[in-house]
């Protein structure tokens, strides 16, 4: 299992990532040390590669994408900064490196993920002023910003977070499960393919797609990160594992056990690959996704 067009990509947000980074004081260079040694520490990218991805098979150009795509990156490596806090989940690894508050500590992890936060929209909004006298580009942009926006806030990875850590320890219903899941994974993952989407110009019937897609690919994403929590290698994952039941949190294992949840996760993960059978090979790294996500699960 491999997809050379996912690696391209990958490459090409680890080559630039710090570029987009805003020039920062020397006299607050923990700040910037801090903030560089998360975004460095090795994610798979999956959000800026699926964004990329999407505006490229529309024929958009990789220039135009790159700067939305690491703005996603830093959003994800703050929200990851911030899960890890002892006042959530009080995690000590992260990407196989000691998490961002072990090293610099709680201070400085709390303001280097508000700070990638605050770049992220300082990137975008930069973009958006070296577009405005191209009514068309302006357009996708303010569009993908919103949804950006809408996915990893107080409509999505936000309210999926409060929910996260206000279920720990308790029985938690179907529907409030779900609520958890759409909202502090899938939303963020749904929102970087229609950004994707809406940055290339995407026809309706492709942006109805990416949604689909990313909404279940998003759900799938939550549920195979809840089975490896208890299945999982702590060296692949670069994480600690079994650290959910220790929290008593709300996870798709705890509700329905392993067999099952391993059957909910296929069951999304066959949705998005309809959604985005017609486009053949230019679904390489959609599918590679999914691809890579069941065998995460499917010895
Ligand atoms: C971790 O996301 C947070 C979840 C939504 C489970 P990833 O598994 O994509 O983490 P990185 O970015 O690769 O470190
Ligand atoms: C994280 O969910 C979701 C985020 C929005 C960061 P988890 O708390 O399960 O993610 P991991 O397992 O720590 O990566
Ligand atoms: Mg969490
Ligand atoms: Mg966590
Ligand atoms: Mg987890």
């Amino acid at each position: 299992m491999n997809s050379p067009e996912f690696n391209r990509l990958k490459n090409l947000i680890n080559d630039h990532i710090l570029d987009f980074m805003p020039v920062i004081d020397q006299k607050v260079s923990t700040l910037y040390d801090s903030m560089r040694y998360s975004l460095t520490a090795g994610g798979k990218r999956i959000r800026p590669v699926l964004m990329m991805s999407a505006g490229l098979m529309c024929g958009e150009k990789e220039e135009f994408l790159l700067p939305f795509a690491c703005a996603a990156e830093f959003i994800q490596t703050y929200s990851l900064i911030h899960d890890d806090l002892p006042a959530m989940d009080n995690d000590d690894y992260r990407r196989g490196m000691l998490t961002n508050h072990k090293v610099y500590g709680e201070d400085i992890a709390i303001l280097a993920g508000d700070a990638l936060l605050s770049a992220s929209y300082e990137v975008m909004g930069k973009q958006m002023l070296l577009f405005l006298d191209d009514e068309d580009r302006l357009k996708r942009l303010t569009r993908a910003l919103f949804e950006l926006t809408k996915g990893t806030g107080v409509r999505g990875m936000v309210a999926g977070q409060v929910a996260d850590v206000e279920n720990e320890g308790k029985a938690c219903s179907e529907e409030m499960l779900t609520f958890i899941h759409a909202n502090k994974t899938a939303a963020f993952i749904k929102s970087v393919t229609l950004a994707g989407g809406y940055l290339g110009g995407a026809d309706e019937q492709l942006l109805s797609d990416l949604r689909t897609y990313g909404e279940h690919v998003g759900l799938a994403f939550q549920i195979v990160d809840d089975i490896l929590d208890i299945i999982g290698d702590e060296k692949t994952l670069g994480k600690k594992t079994h650290v959910d039941a220790q929290l008593d949190k709300a996870t798709f294992p705890a509700l329905y056990g392993l067999e099952k949840s391993v059957e909910l996760a296929m069951g999304h993960l066959a949705k998005a690959r309809d959604a985005m059978e017609k486009y053949y090979d230019e679904a390489e790294v959609f599918n590679y996704i999914i691809d890579f996500l069941e065998s995460e699960i499917i010895q």
